[in-house]
């Protein structure tokens, strides 16, 4: 094994399979092996790629802590379909995990920037099922809706409305709710009802 393979390894081990973290998902943990997580944080912090933490990123941006974006991952399954539209794109660490388990993925990022950067190390790895969008993601990406899943990766005083709109019937949304406090909430559709779950404190950045 090379050492980025042996860091992931001990990533999942550490932090995702002990109990109370509850990461138990077969995919989800393949897939956070298999990524080499150091192509999506700066160079100089590649030594701290595999840490128990987020990084910064640049553009006052971070990559979320390994065990949240395993969680919300998890959180999302199971579901109806492949079509899963992601808000906050940032590294792009996130985007290659729901690259590894679902079929089709639609990422929508404010900054060009990191746009930009995320294609370039997601493009390293070859993915073919991902489509990115520079835009407001309060907007969602009403062009490829409904979605079976919806991952917001910032948090937002409330649920944008076009996101609920956009997501399909059993479909599953994923987001942090608040200002200074705010929550894991899980959204699950059920025709025109939708039942909210407050899964976990959490601190996002904020959606701009
Ligand atoms: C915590 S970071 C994303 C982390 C990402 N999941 C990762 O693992 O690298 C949040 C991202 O949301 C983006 N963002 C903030 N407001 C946004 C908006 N209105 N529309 C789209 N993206 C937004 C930020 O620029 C940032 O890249």
């Amino acid at each position: 094994m090379n050492p980025a393979n042996l860091a992931a390894e001990k990533m999942v081990r550490e932090q995702l399979i002990p109990l109370g973290r509850g990461i138990d998902d077969p995919q989800v943990i393949q897939a956070m092996r298999h990524i080499p997580r150091e192509l999506f944080v700066p160079e100089h912090m590649r030594a701290s790629a595999y840490e128990d933490r987020p990084l910064p990123i640049g553009n006052d941006q971070t990559i979320s802590q390994p065990f949240v974006v395993a969680y919300m991952t998890q959180a999302l399954l199971p579901l109806p379909g492949g079509r899963v539209l992601e808000i906050g794109t940032g590294s792009g660490y996130q985007t290659a995990v729901l690259a590894e388990i679902f079929p089709e993925i639609y990422s929508v990022e404010l900054t060009a920037e990191l746009s930009s950067k995320a294609q370039d190390a997601l493009g390293k790895l070859n993915y073919r099922n991902i489509r990115y969008l520079v835009n407001d993601g309060r907007l969602g990406w009403p062009e490829h809706a409904p979605y079976s899943a919806v991952i917001v990766t910032c948090a937002a005083p409330t649920i944008p409305q076009a996101l609920l709109d956009q997501l399909a019937d059993q479909g599953r949304m994923i987001l942090p709710v608040g200002t200074t406090h705010q929550q894991l909430v899980r959204v699950v559709r059920d025709g025109n009802r939708f039942e909210e779950e407050s899964l976990l404190p959490v601190r996002f950045v904020p959606l701009r």
